[in-house]
């Protein structure tokens, strides 16, 4: 496909998931409006990610992705924001320590908000209205005026990503996330928990780790990255009327980079190779998510990196795998050895949420324990084939919600109704997130001492 691209070239293609707007001139207005707006993100911090990215294709570093499934107006407040940031920010210490090695840190967050559905539409008793699609395209309420696609629903998401990324922006470098106040809320959510005993050993060495570098004089205010942190924001590229409208020419490459976000990724539904998604992906330079699930051939693979990655440049390309727990041992070796055979620069990275997704209770639910098995299965194939299990992709949120099942405070399906706030997939709460990256980090811990072991012996 050596076609010229333009950043309106997907246009020509056909395309999935396309939301019907009853007005195209005031669609058109919207994305002529948006088009003079300020970009979101630079050209140069898509860069940065991008060698971040690459060190962790090269077996040197662990990306941690997380996020709500959709972001939604309602829920958008300084609050949120911040206790999402503050979870995130622990996972990635506990994490740091169990890698051994940096955490790139991407959020689901600042752009998070279109959703592909599986069904144009949804049944409640006897009334079928068009499905819900994203705060950015139409409403969740169930009403026949809330579903209608209404354009100006893009500029309401274009400010509030702003508004976000201007908070994160400012926790990120203006001392919040100094690393020592991530290690004493780390230390209050351990205390706290039913498996404080377990989780105390780890937490205990990271500990020790501050202290004696506080002995030797590494502090935060000599030394900075102990006091900031980089922090990437990256979405789903699905509405590509938006995507086009914040695409921009670099000044200083000359090339083209989707300005919406850091990273942006193809979802399941829409990475055919002849369509839109693939298109308007293959000719920006920013770094690139692809979910792959388990309709993804071998050879489709490869396909599609050949596409979105023709010069296998390491950082450019991150596999997104949701198999499900019971799928990604048939799954994931066939789709590595393929990669490994034509020597292709990837990211690996396990999204073990949407592979796991079950009904309970007339509620969408992910058991914890499956979330746990299919990351476990993901490091134990990838150290089986020789290759780096690269990061995981989660949806997560702050708050002290109800909607996925399990975790050290055992939430049940009779506790879903509690607090279950989701505008789609269900998301790990704040604790279950933690408790994800300690099991995590002392599994990985566990790998590096069997290595060493094989070394030695
Ligand atoms: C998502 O990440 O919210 C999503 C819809 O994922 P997928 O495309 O993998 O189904
Ligand atoms: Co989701």
């Amino acid at each position: 496909m050596a076609q010229t691209w333009t950043p309106n070239s997907w246009r020509q293609k056909p395309i999935q998931q396309v939301p019907d707007y009853p007005e195209l001139a005031a669609l058109e207005a919207v994305e002529a409006r948006l088009a003079k707006y300020p970009p979101l993100v630079f050209a140069g911090e898509a860069r940065r990610l991008k060698s971040a990215l690459a060190n962790v294709a090269e077996g040197r570093g662990f990306l941690l992705q997380g996020g709500d499934c959709a972001e939604s107006f309602a829920e958008h407040g300084a609050d949120t924001i911040r206790d999402f940031f503050r979870a995130f920010l622990q996972m990635a210490v506990v994490l740091t320590f169990g890698a051994q090695q940096p955490v790139v840190k991407v959020g689901r967050i600042a752009g998070q908000f279109a959703k592909p559905r599986s069904s144009g539409v949804e049944k409640q008793g006897d009334v079928t209205l068009p499905s819900y699609r994203g705060d950015i395209i139409n409403g969740i309420e169930f009403t026949e005026e809330a579903r209608v696609p209404n354009p100006e629903r893009q500029v309401m998401a274009y400010r509030q990503s702003a508004a976000t990324l201007n908070l994160l922006r400012a926790f990120a470098m203006g001392g919040y996330a100094n690393l020592e106040n991530v290690h004493q809320w780390m230390l209050g959510f351990v205390k706290d928990s039913p498996q404080a005993e377990r989780y105390r050993k780890l937490a205990d060495r990271i500990s020790e780790t501050m202290d004696f570098m506080k002995a030797i004089g590494i502090t935060s205010e000599n030394h900075p990255s102990l006091r900031e942190t980089d922090f990437f924001t990256s979405h789903e590229a699905l509405l590509l009327g938006y995507e086009q409208a914040l695409t921009r020419v670099d000044s200083t490459s000359g090339d083209w980079y989707a300005t919406s976000g850091h990273m942006i990724w193809i979802g399941d539904r829409t990475r055919q190779p002849d369509h839109a998604h693939v298109e308007y992906c293959r000719g920006i330079k920013n770094p690139l998510g692809l979910k792959c699930g388990p309709s993804l051939s071998a050879d489709g693979l490869l396909e599609l990196i050949d596409l979105l990655n023709p010069a296998n440049e390491a950082g450019r390309l991150t596999l997104i795998c949701r198999f499900g727990h019971d799928k990604v041992a048939e799954h994931l070796p066939r789709l590595i050895r393929a990669v490994e055979r034509e020597g292709k620069k990837v990211v690996w990275s396990c999204d073990p949420m949407h592979g796991n997704t079950i009904t309970l209770n007339n509620y969408k639910t992910r058991p914890f324990e499956r979330i746990l098995s299919e990351v476990e299965s993901f490091f134990q194939i990838h150290r089986a084939e020789g290759t780096h299990p690269g990061g995981i992709h989660i949806e997560m949120t702050g708050n002290d919600v109800t909607e996925c099942t399990g975790g050290a405070r055992a939430l049940s399906g009779d506790d879903l109704a509690d607090r279950y706030h989701t505008h789609c997939d269900p998301r790990l709460n704040a604790d279950q997130a933690l408790e994800l990256a300690f099991l995590l980090a002392e599994r990985m811990k566990g790998g590096r001492d069997e290595k060493k072991m094989v070394v030695n012996g």
